[in-house]
């Protein structure tokens, strides 16, 4: 019997990341679960936050085996893995090609936001300070320039105005790390941004 599947790429997928055309991808394989949204029994926000990428591990943990099956029958193809499991004799230092993890086709979408959830993102580490005799600040670069993180994302658009409350709990004063950054971030966007230290212990006079 012919088991041929529409191959389809990671970015692909990833343009299919909306309640209009909403894709998953689970063990490899690609749903289309745009039609299913209105009828899913939690509603349609948790499968609309993992849509356009892979969620196997969060569908896998929650579902009965019903809900499994009901699945396939929203399958439209399998994603293009590259990896070693396809050639014949290709053990690598000894492991056998089977127990090798594909290797997923590389995004190449620069996004404005850098971090993407279930994602790892490339960072360089720019400095490493030591800050105290247990404390070391470490800084990476954002992959591109033009990348924010969601804090800062959401501060730059001025058309975002969610609230945000950080609530910053250490040990001591000198733990808390990016404090100047913080307290600027507040002053700045003082309507959107606001942020409370906690400390366990305190050694200066004005805490
Ligand atoms: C076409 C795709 C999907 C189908 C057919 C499906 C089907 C179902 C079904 C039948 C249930 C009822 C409980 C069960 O039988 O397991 C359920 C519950 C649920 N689903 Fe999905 N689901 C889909 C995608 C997703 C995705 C992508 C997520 C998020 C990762 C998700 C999250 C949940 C959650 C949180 C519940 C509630 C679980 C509970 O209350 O115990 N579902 N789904």
């Amino acid at each position: 019997m012919s088991t041929l599947q529409k191959k389809i790429s990671i970015s692909e997928i990833k343009k299919h990341n909306s309640g209009d055309s909403a894709w998953i991808i689970v063990h490899d394989q690609v749903y289309d679960c745009t039609h299913y949204l209105k009828d899913h029994p939690d509603g349609a926000d948790n499968i609309l936050i993992n849509v356009g990428s892979d969620c196997t591990e969060e569908f896998k943990s929650i579902h009965s085996n019903k809900a499994k099956k009901m699945l396939e029958y929203y399958k439209i193809g399998e994603l293009i893995t590259t990896g070693y499991e396809s050639s014949p004799n290709n053990s690598v230092h000894g492991v056998p090609s089977s127990n090798l993890y594909p290797i997923k086709e590389a995004a190449v979408v620069v996004r404005s936001v850098a971090l993407v959830p279930r994602e790892k993102i490339p960072c360089k580490l720019v400095t490493k300070t030591s800050l105290s005799n247990d404390v070391r600040l470490f800084r990476f670069a954002l992959p591109n320039e033009e990348q924010t993180l969601g804090l800062q994302a959401i501060m730059r658009d001025p058309e975002d105005h969610t609230e945000m409350y950080v609530v910053y709990a250490n040990r001591m004063e000198n733990d808390i790390l990016m404090k100047d950054e913080l307290d600027r971030w507040a002053a700045e966007n003082y309507d959107i941004v606001k942020v409370c230290y906690v400390v366990q212990e305190t050694v200066k006079e004005e805490w």
